[in-house]
């Protein structure tokens, strides 16, 4: 029998070692490279993590060229179909299903966490009303750990499941309070009564001064957006996440760092630029022309939504979310001209030579604006409702860490190219 390891050889001076092979319960096995310096006094350069794993984890698997997405060995499809958010989290977080009178009691305890601190509520007029909703959740899920300082024992496991069952609760309270903020509009409070979905969408569009009915539609395709966006591997937030957590900070700091990775255009900023791209191309008969662009590598220019790291094939989440915004426009009997524009341009990109060779695919931002459109979420919030969603992903993934054996913190090195060293030369010299 082969012995599993890697032989690693440095040419230049002929010694080499020997590294042990992992391989886990799916997917590609990894070489455990942990002792590459000790052994031969190097380091690995991968820019952007294309070859490296960061971790070992059991929350969720990808197999990108299938299109395949696990939740704890569950696949993303069924749970869609037959489960909800609130379960979702509970599986996540526990790594296993609950029981129905688990499942009572996890959303039981999720809803009488909705509310935030009162101090927590004047921390938004300390900003600017037209300051992006992002710019205001950065801020505000930082300050969460000024404010709950009971739960931040991360060598606790009770505390951090109460800092995580927080989080979870509070992140609609806390984005909805930063859509009325930038409307000027009074901040409702949470209803207990509602589901989590509904209880989010009350927040958002509620008056005092009248009833509000939440739309069942619309509350059914907020839970379904947040569910595929739950969790997602080791992506640039969730890393983010881990990284700050690995210095031992608390969970709402981790949490808030990831937040602000999250932001970006190439992660989750990309579901607000897909509405911006879709209005900019205006009509189906200008498609062509920012194809071409797409294709042209002086042009910056990057079709938003489409393309993934890890899928080579459909991200399954967004064959869920393009069914789903389907039914709910002809369910909420929207017509949306922006739903035509993407599914064209999807039609001609899946044919088009440049994206088959490059197995670019739309991925789940392509079509989650467009039901947010419908449901009158203003393109601005489109990225804060995906850290509701994430939240989940971030928090069980930061215990996971938390709870390894080993607890090193995350420290990368790096291949220095800057200047050999050199004496100081005095300012009247230079
Ligand atoms: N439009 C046009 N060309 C693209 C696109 C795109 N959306 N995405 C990738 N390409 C091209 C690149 O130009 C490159 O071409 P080249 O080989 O000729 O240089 C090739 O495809 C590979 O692209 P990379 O940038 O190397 O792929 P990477 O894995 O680093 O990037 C990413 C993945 C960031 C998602 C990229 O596809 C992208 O920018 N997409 C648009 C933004 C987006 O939708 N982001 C959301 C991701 S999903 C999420 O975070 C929830």
């Amino acid at each position: 029998m082969p012995k599993d390891t890697v032989t690693i050889i440095d040419n230049a001076t002929g010694k080499q070692a020997e590294f042990p092979v992992k391989r886990g319960s799916h997917g590609p096995a990894v070489i455990d490279i942990a002792t590459l310096n000790k052994e031969l006094g190097m380091f690995t350069l991968d820019p952007g993590f294309l070859s490296t794993a960061s971790c070992e984890s059991a929350i969720t698997f990808i197999d990108g060229d299938k299109g395949i997405l696990l939740y704890r060995g569950y696949p993303i499809d069924q749970l869609a179909e037959h489960s909800d958010f609130l379960e979702v989290c509970y599986l996540l977080y526990y790594g296993r299903l609950p029981s129905k009178k688990e499942y009572n009691h996890f959303s039981h305890m999720i809803m009488r966490h909705t509310m935030v601190h009162e101090g927590l509520r004047d921390f938004y007029h300390g900003f600017r009303r037209d300051a992006h909703p992002m710019a205001v959740m950065v801020g505000v899920v930082g300050a969460l750990s000024a404010f709950y300082h009971d739960s931040l024992d991360i060598y606790e496991p009770r505390s951090r499941e109460i800092s995580a069952h927080r989080l979870i609760a509070k992140m609609p309270t806390i984005a909805a309070w930063a859509y009325r903020y930038s409307r000027g509009e009074p901040f409702p409070y949470p209803r207990n009564d509602l589901g989590y979905a509904e209880n989010f969408l009350y927040m958002m569009f509620s008056y005092p001064t009248e009833e509000y009915r939440v739309n069942p539609v619309a509350a059914k395709a907020m839970d379904l957006i947040s569910t595929l966006h739950a969790a997602h591997e080791q992506n640039a937030s969730t890393s983010t996440v881990r990284l700050a957590g690995s210095s031992q900070a608390n969970p709402f700091a981790s949490v808030s760092a990831g937040v602000g990775a999250l932001w970006g255009p190439a992660h989750g900023g990309a579901n607000e630029a897909v509405i911006k791209m879709l209005e900019q191309i205006g009509d189906v008969k200008n498609i062509p022309r920012f194809l071409d662009r797409a294709r042209d590598p002086k042009d910056n220019f990057r079709l938003m939504g489409f393309g993934h790291r890890v899928y080579k094939n459909y991200d399954p989440r967004a064959k869920i979310i393009r069914q789903a915004a389907g039914d709910v426009l002809r369910e909420m009997k929207v017509n949306d001209p922006l739903f035509d524009i993407a599914m064209k341009l999807e039609e001609i990109a899946l044919k088009d030579e440049y994206f088959i060779e490059r197995k670019l695919y739309p991925n789940v931002d392509f079509y989650s604006g467009i039901i947010q459109r419908a449901i009158g979420i203003p393109t601005s919030m489109f990225t804060v409702i995906f850290t509701i969603g994430r939240t989940i992903g971030w928090i069980s993934q930061w215990a996971e860490m938390i709870t390894e054996k080993v607890q090193r913190i995350g420290r990368p090195r790096q291949l220095y190219i800057g200047e050999k060293t050199r004496d100081y030369v005095p300012i009247s010299k230079r």
